[in-house]
Formats: C-alpha cells, sequence, structure tokens
C-alpha cells in the first residue's frame, strides 16, 4: 500500500496543490501563479497574495485529486507549508490543511518551504547517499546546508544581505526587466559576454561560507548611473551576464568549499534560482572537477510547487512527525526547527 500525500504551498505567490505517492510518485502537482497579477506592481503585494490564493486554493486542490485520479478517502495525510513566508498568504494553506485534516480525519504535517525545496531532489532520487550538502538558492534564502541524515540540517553558510533570488529580482528592475528578474535576466545574459563588463565577488573572510550580494546589486546600479551620467550607451546584455556570472562564480565556489570541507561526496542544488542553467552547469562541471557529484531537481520542481512539500511530508510521515491542529503560520520559521503551539485533542460529537 503506498502512502498518499495531498500537499498545499501557499508560502508566496504560486498556489500550488499536489499528490504524491511513497514521497516519489508524482501523481499530480497543480501550480496556479500570481505572477501576471504582480507584475504590474513591480513584485509580490502581500495582501493582494492572499486574497488569490483564497480563491484559488480549493480550484487548485480540486485539480490535484482530478489529475491524480484519486478520491479524498484515498489519501492517507494532508501536509502544508506553514513558513518561512508571508503570513497571510501562509494562513490560507495552513487553515485549509487544517480542515481537510480535520474533516478527513487524515494526519497533518507541516513542512518548512526551504524543507520543501530541499526535498525537490528527493522526489527523483529518493535513494540519495547522506551525508549531503545542498546549496538553496530562491527569492528569500541563501543557505549552505549540511544534513546527515533526513530532517536534519546544519546551516554552514547563508546571505548576509541579499539573497540570490532577491538580487537577481533588484538588479532586472534596475534593468527594468520586470519581475520575477531571475528568467529575465537569464534570458538577455544568453546574448551578451559575461567577461565584458567587471563586476565584484564578495568572498569575505577566509574560510567563510557566508554569502553577501549587495554590493555586487549595487555596483551593478552604480555602473548604469555612471553609463546615464556620461550619456553612454550600456549594453544591458554584457551586464546581464556579467552579474549572473558573478553570482554563479560566488555560488559555486562555496559550495564546492562546503562539500571538500566536510567530506562529502553529493551537491544538491534547490529553490527558484537552481533553475538557472548557468549556475546548474558551472556547478555540475566544477564539481565533476573534483569528483563530486551533483543533483538537481527538473525545472518544474526548481520553482514554488507542492509536490516538494509533499516529499518532505513522506519522510516526516515515516517518522510520525505529525502536527496539532492547532498548527500556525510561522512567517520566520528556520530551517530545522519545529514550532507547533498547544496540543490538540480531537473532540468526538
Ligand atoms: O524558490 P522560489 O520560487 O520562491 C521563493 O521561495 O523565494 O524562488 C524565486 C526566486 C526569484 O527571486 C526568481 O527571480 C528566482 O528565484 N529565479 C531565478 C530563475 N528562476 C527563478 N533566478 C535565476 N535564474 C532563473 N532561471
Ligand atoms: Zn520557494
Amino acid at each position: 500500500m503506498s502512502v498518499n500525500i495531498l500537499a498545499l504551498e501557499t508560502s508566496c505567490d504560486e498556489t500550488a496543490a499536489a499528490v504524491v505517492a511513497d514521497g516519489a510518485k508524482i501523481l499530480s502537482n497543480i501550480i496556479s501563479s500570481q505572477i501576471d497579477v504582480h507584475q504590474k506592481f513591480g513584485g509580490v503585494v502581500p495582501e493582494v497574495a492572499s486574497r488569490k490564493h483564497l480563491e484559488l486554493l480549493n480550484h487548485v486542490v480540486e485539480e490535484a485529486l482530478q489529475e491524480a485520479g484519486l478520491e479524498f478517502g484515498d489519501l492517507d495525510a494532508v501536509a502544508v507549508t506553514y513558513g518561512p513566508g508571508l503570513v497571510g498568504a501562509l494562513l490560507v494553506g495552513v487553515s485549509a490543511a487544517k480542515g481537510l485534516a480535520y474533516g478527513l480525519d487524515l494526519p497533518l504535517l507541516g513542512v518548512n518551504h526551504i524543507e520543501g525545496h530541499i526535498y525537490a531532489n528527493f522526489a527523483v532520487e529518493p535513494d540519495l547517499e547522506f551525508p549531503l550538502i545542498c546549496l538553496v538558492v530562491s527569492g528569500g534564502h541563501t543557505d549552505l546546508v549540511y544534513m546527515e541524515k533526513h530532517g536534519s540540517y546544519r546551516v554552514l553558510g547563508k546571505t548576509r544581505d541579499d539573497a540570490a533570488g532577491e538580487a537577481f529580482d533588484k538588479v532586472a528592475r534596475t534593468l527594468g526587466l520586470g519581475y520575477p528578474g531571475g528568467p529575465l535576466i537569464e534570458r538577455l545574459a544568453g546574448e551578451g559576454d559575461p567577461g565584458a563588463i567587471k563586476l565584484p565577488r564578495a568572498y569575505l573572510e577566509k574560510g567563510s561560507l557566508d554569502f553577501s550580494f549587495s554590493g555586487l546589486k549595487s555596483a551593478v546600479i552604480n555602473y548604469l548611473h555612471r553609463a546615464g551620467q556620461k550619456h553612454e550607451e550600456v549594453n544591458r546584455a554584457d551586464l546581464a551576464a556579467g552579474f549572473q556570472q558573478a553570482v554563479a562564480d560566488v555560488l559555486v565556489d562555496k559550495t564546492i568549499e562546503a562539500a571538500v570541507e566536510t567530506g562529502v561526496s553529493t551537491i544538491l542544488l534547490a529553490g527558484g534560482v537552481a533553475a538557472n542553467i548557468k549556475l546548474r552547469t558551472d556547478l555540475t562541471e566544477r564539481a565533476g572537477q573534483k569528483s563530486l557529484q551533483v543533483n538537481v531537481p527538473p525545472l518544474i520542481l526548481c520553482t514554488d510547487n507542492a509536490a516538494m512539500v509533499a516529499c518532505a511530508a513522506y519522510y516526516k510521515f515515516l517518522r510520525e512527525a505529525f502536527a496539532p491542529l492547532t498548527l500556525n503560520a510561522v512567517p520566520g520559521l528556520k530551517l530545522g526547527e519545529e514550532r507547533y503551539e498547544g496540543n490538540f485533542r480531537r473532540i468526538v460529537f
């Protein structure tokens, strides 16, 4: 008998539901993107995101079940992202998941969004061998994580200012490209020369596995500003390519350093920025030179989705790490911590 988990993900601007069997068989993965709604504001408007989740979630859940060919009665658990993220957005998913778990008398599983990103790797490769190093690069996080076993996370380094995805988004806005910036920069960079414009790379103190991208972002802004003052034409494709290369170089160098230092031979890549082809290929190539393996999830599992949440939830299900029905949204939830409030006892009528 397989374990069928319905997972919901509403931490930011994607309303998503998925059904995954045994943490690896993706029966459905429905993502309703709100990008077009937020695009006109140049970024995610939290209140608008919550309202959109409310409108969309029931339909997305229905579609996820339909595509999986299952009914509510075929489910074994309900999982949901309860942090980190936008509080109003998270609350929509958490409330819906609690309602479903209570109504269907199913166990509830609370998943950390970053943990979900990491587990996108296990959705395709369930037999990955521990210990592992994972580079998590998203709109809100840039973390280098050491995993000794399932559910165990030691953060070796993190960004001290902007997350990698945030830097992509801000630089894209400065270049007038729109939102979300990552894919737009990537497209423009494809037409440019990454070596044409020299940009800084912040390696910080020797041995540090932390990151910093705000200096690089400022360097791009200053470059554009100076050119504007001198009425010089800027080759935007070269600038985008130089920026993307500078981000990839630091991410790749520090990830390999983390693996070598900890004696780990397998590296995982996770989060929205993991969809970046330059990062994927550079990391794979450079790690290969050191005989390190790199696992990269398929593009659809890199950006926000609920299949990754169902996958992370499956390993919690096996550990019986269930959440109480008092589960609340925790916008600042840290990787590795569980913040379940109180105990809940089912009332029998
Ligand atoms: O993981 P994600 O979907 O949401 C968060 O949890 O933040 O990541 C979104 C971030 C955005 O900053 C977006 O610009 C970036 O991932 N991103 C990319 C690419 N696709 C998405 N960055 C670089 N290259 C891409 N192809
Ligand atoms: Zn995410």
